[in-house]
């Protein structure tokens, strides 16, 4: 056994763990419900916002500071109200709330030697978590980070590399890479680049729209060909988002995607793929396995649920020496909990058609069209698939769409905005904690929110 395995392993650690559990279980034992904020701590926590608004240099979206202590998929503020948390960050911690398993591996990191690995010092974790990462994708290489967006540029920059001297990316409208500068450039987003240089240049393609099948395809793959021919060689790869994120939890099929990826195999263009949102929460750990394209995939990113960020690409692809180095690989904590996530999200029956994943799914989904029924004109949708669920509220204008966000927020439910034209509204669920009684809870509340709402804009 290795020096370390040992000291894990040793009684008095599993002892410690044992207490610790039991102590952190006896003091949020009160968090079993939705609740409002505690009158005695309003004021305190008025300033507390206003003050944290004003260092980082502009308000939080929601009034949220978070008490640290949570369960399940409930979570603690520190004004002392609980909400049921359906959107965890936007992907930050999608397994739920203090989650035993991860707080046994937290641990562990805090026992290891320092906090964040280096990329000239990582420990055997990051070594194993490489391996599982290699394992599950089924591609040749794979290069830890600490961001989606880091995970992101290294991809680019390899593809640029390779395709030296092309300097040109093509991506979907309406997507989201991340907010680095190039990446602002990529992220088809106005407000997102404003006053910033332009210095990546972007070819976009429209999305797959499911009332057109048939015209949305060959109206991107005629996009798609004019960009390539209008430039030839000069096109590094093409960035897929298989389901938007950002975007609205819009959906291709497989017959869609293959259908451009074809012709970027033929143009010799690298296909890559950003699962930064969607690593983990589709029928397969990765939704170009949902899909069925592994034949096409060249590079792929993992973010968010994952925990610790990563590019994984084939070994065509692979680059020169210091073209991908950071100080940080991430924290140790982050490399050993997304082990633990990977291997509860397969040995917890996650994964395929009829697993937890879509099982949430469904029961979420039936939830949403219930109160559609109920309310005709107050749900559209609901979007999505497994445990990336939205719906278009009330009018799906901004206003109102934002209205409803915060005052779901204020009822009790997290959730956050998606998209634009209508805007929707998206849970990320946390898949590992979720239950059946949580959905239904949270569904009673999205019920009255959106009566709230509606009387509010009649
Ligand atoms: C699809 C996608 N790519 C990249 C990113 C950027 O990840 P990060 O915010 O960790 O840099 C995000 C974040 O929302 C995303 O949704």
């Amino acid at each position: 056994m290795k020096n370390l395995d040992k000291l894990l392993n040793d009684p008095k650690v599993k002892e410690a763990k044992k207490l610790l559990t039991e102590a952190l279980s006896n003091h949020s034992r009160h968090i079993g419900k939705p609740k409002g904020p505690d009158p005695d701590l309003a004021q305190d926590f008025e300033k507390l916002l206003e003050s944290y608004g004003q260092m980082r240099g502009g308000p939080l979206f929601y009034p949220y500071i978070g008490s640290g202590l949570g369960k399940g998929a409930l979570v603690e503020l520190m004004d002392g109200s609980v909400k049921y948390d359906f959107i965890t960050g936007i992907g930050v911690h999608g397994f739920g709330h203090s989650h035993p398993d991860i707080i046994s591996s937290s641990i562990d990191a805090a026992l290891t030697d320092t906090v964040m690995e280096g990329h000239l010092q990582q420990n055997s974790d990051a070594y194993e978590l490489t391996k599982l990462l290699i394992d599950i994708s089924g591609l040749d290489h794979c290069f830890l980070s600490s961001t989606g967006a880091m995970a992101n540029e290294n991809a680019l920059k390899i593809c640029f590399q390779k395709k030296y001297p092309a300097d040109r990316i093509l991506a979907f409208e309406r997507c989201f890479m991340g907010r680095t500068l190039a990446l602002s450039q990529v992220t088809d987003k106005p407000m997102f680049r404003e006053g910033l240089p332009l210095n990546q240049p972007v070819d976009y393609v429209p999305f797959y729209n499911p009332e057109n099948p048939k015209e949305s395809t060959e109206l991107a793959v005629k996009t798609l060909t004019s960009h390539i021919d209008r430039y030839p060689g000069k096109h590094a790869a093409m960035s897929f988002e298989l389901i938007q994120g950002e975007g609205g939890f819009n959906l291709g099929t497989p017959e869609f995607f293959k259908a451009l990826m074809d012709i970027l195999k033929d143009r010799g263009i690298p296909v890559m793929i950003d699962e930064v949102q969607t690593f983990g929460r589709t029928t397969k750990p990765l939704a170009f396995q949902h899909f069925g394209l592994e034949d096409y995939v060249d590079v792929v990113t993992i973010g968010k649920l994952s925990q610790a960020c990563a590019t994984l690409y084939k070994s065509h692809l692979k680059p020169g020496p210091g073209l991908l180095s950071q100080t940080f690989t991430t924290s140790s904590s982050a490399i050993r909990a997304s082990k633990v996530i990977i291997e509860k999200l397969v040995s917890e029956g996650h994964f395929g058609e009829d697993g937890k994943n879509m099982a949430i799914h469904k029961y979420f989904v039936e939830k949403l069209k219930s109160i559609g029924k109920k309310h005709p004109g107050l749900v559209r949708g609901p979007y999505g698939i497994g445990c990336m669920i939205a719906f278009t509220p009330l009018d799906g204008g901004s206003a109102q769409v934002v209205d409803f966000a915060r005052e779901l927020f204020k009822q009790g439910v997290m959730s956050f905005i998606a998209g634009k034209s209508p805007v929707r509204c998206r849970f990320l669920v946390p898949m590992l904690a979720v239950t059946n009684h949580d959905i239904d809870k949270a569904a009673e509340i999205i019920e009255k929110t959106l009566l709230i709402c509606k009387e509010r804009h009649s």
